[in-house]
């Protein structure tokens, strides 16, 4: 029998900052408010050249480092995201390609903020099946292109950012023993982003509707967040035969610190057990629970034999939580560091060059900091230094630049035979960096 033992995690979010004061610019609101309401103080916002795609590949490439194991070894990237590159092809399918996972089986999965926990028990699922020896399970979100900058109900909340871990065949005991995943339809549309899919596609009806960007019913979301997190949480510790005085950290979504008050205060589990890392970067949706956990490994807050859960909600309304027996090395998150924001690289159709996916109020918010996020070939942010040693928390990477293909795609510009600009004969699809 085998176990899905974890072998390593990996992070990584972008360096541009965006505070509690640069919103007061941009809404009704203030630095109190949000960090009284939320206790968020400031979040991570993607860069021109950073994707969903980019930060997943270098969390994902970090977690395989520290896993101990080659890209080559992966049989199945799983990305859990609800701000994907492209409907199509999957996210999971361009980050195979940055990190060179030659043999890896790809594909995405839709579960929103609960999205890792539910990617996780697939890949779980998988292994224990024998269908896979070494699965890379990643949350990566690039929420800012999808948040209305004029709803300060919304767009206080979300940041950017991605988390992985490698779940790996072990035959020592190890891993989740107990996982719980629901749906509650009532939420269907407590949270959700109207438009761009079969039952609204994009037009200009949409997007003058603002139905692209992501809508939330928050009293009601907050209402559900309080009762589901203790429930599930406590449907998994129950499936693993364990009692919540037994769990040695608690990893929960960081949507909002008085909703894991109350689930601390509920519980009767004591905050100094539960991992927060919301007021750094927010709530990065699918990547929130694989960000925390890879810190609280860097944090020296995880060892091996430790009962850790990790529980999430979402919209739709998802929830879901895993109990699990902790199984990598925490010294093993150094090699994490051999990995540099920009030595993996996404491939992006030349044909794109002329979009600016960062919304343009940022755009302004950013520039009046001195900081151009809009300039190609500019590089805005300040190196990102060494990672720290596994017992302190590690400086937050930079995520890797996409790289342009050389290949057009069909029908919206100049084929292979036909280069777009000087220079760019060469089939290569990692010669010219975008950014
Ligand atoms: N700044 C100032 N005032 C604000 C802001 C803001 N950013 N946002 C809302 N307000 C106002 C509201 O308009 C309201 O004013 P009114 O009384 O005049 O109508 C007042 O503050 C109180 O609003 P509430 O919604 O009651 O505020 P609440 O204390 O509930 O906090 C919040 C709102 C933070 C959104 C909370 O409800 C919450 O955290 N909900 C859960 C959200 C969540 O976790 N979402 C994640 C979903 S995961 C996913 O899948 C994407």
């Amino acid at each position: 029998m085998f176990h899905a033992a974890n072998a390593g995690t990996g992070r990584a979010v972008p360096a541009k900052v965006l505070t509690n004061a640069d919103l007061e610019k941009l809404v009704d609101t203030s630095d109190e408010w949000i960090t009284t309401r939320t206790g968020i103080r400031e979040r991570r916002i993607a860069g021109w050249n950073e994707t969903t795609a980019s930060l997943a590949a270098v969390a994902g490439r970090r977690a395989i480092a520290v896993a101990g194991l080659e890209p080559t070894d992966i049989d199945m990237i799983i990305v859990a995201t609800l701000t994907p590159d492209y409907w199509m092809p999957s996210t999971a399918a361009l980050v195979k390609q940055a990190v060179g996972a030659e043999r890896a089986a790809a594909m995405d999965v839709a579960a929103a903020c609960s999205g890792f926990v539910y990617a996780y028990s697939v890949a779980h699922a998988q292994i224990l099946a024998g269908f896979a020896r070494h699965v890379l399970v990643v949350g990566a979100e690039v929420l800012s292109r999808f948040l209305d900058y004029a709803d300060r109900n919304t767009c206080v909340l979300f940041g950017d950012g991605a988390g992985a871990v490698v779940l790996s065949a072990a035959t020592e005991p190890g891993g989740a023993k107990g996982i719980e995943l629901t749906t509650d339809p009532a939420g269907a549309y407590k949270i959700w982003l109207p438009a761009g899919g079969a039952a609204a596609p994009a037009s200009g009806e949409t997007v003058a509707g603002r139905g692209h960007f992501l809508r939330m019913e928050g009293r009601e979301t907050y209402r559900y967040a309080t009762r589901t997190i203790a429930t599930t949480a406590l449907a998994a510790i129950d499936r693993a035969g364990w009692a919540p005085e037994f769990i040695d950290l608690l990893v929960p979504h960081q949507a909002n610190l008085r909703i894991i008050e109350s689930v601390s205060k509920g519980l009767g589990f004591p905050m100094e057990r539960i991992f927060i890392n919301l007021d750094r970067y927010g709530n990065t949706s699918a990547a929130s629970v694989p960000i925390a956990l890879a810190e609280a490994v860097d944090a020296g807050r995880v060892h091996p034999g430790d009962r850790i859960v990790f529980v999430a909600f979402g919209a739709g309304f998802t929830s879901g939580a895993v109990a699990m027996e902790w199984t990598a090395d925490p010294a093993a998150a150094v090699r994490a560091a051999s990995i540099g924001p920009d030595s993996v690289h996404v491939v992006i159709p030349d044909d794109w060059d002329s979009v600016g996916p960062v919304p343009e109020v940022l755009v302004r918010v950013f520039a009046a900091k001195g900081i151009d996020v809009t300039a190609a070939g500019k590089r805005t942010a300040t190196p990102a230094a060494p990672e720290g040693p596994a017992t302190e928390p590690a400086p937050d990477p930079r995520p890797g630049r996409p790289v342009r293909s050389r290949r057009a795609v069909a029908g919206r510009g100049p084929g292979p035979s036909e280069p777009m600009h000087p220079g760019a004969e060469s089939p290569s699809p990692t010669t010219e960096a975008i950014a």
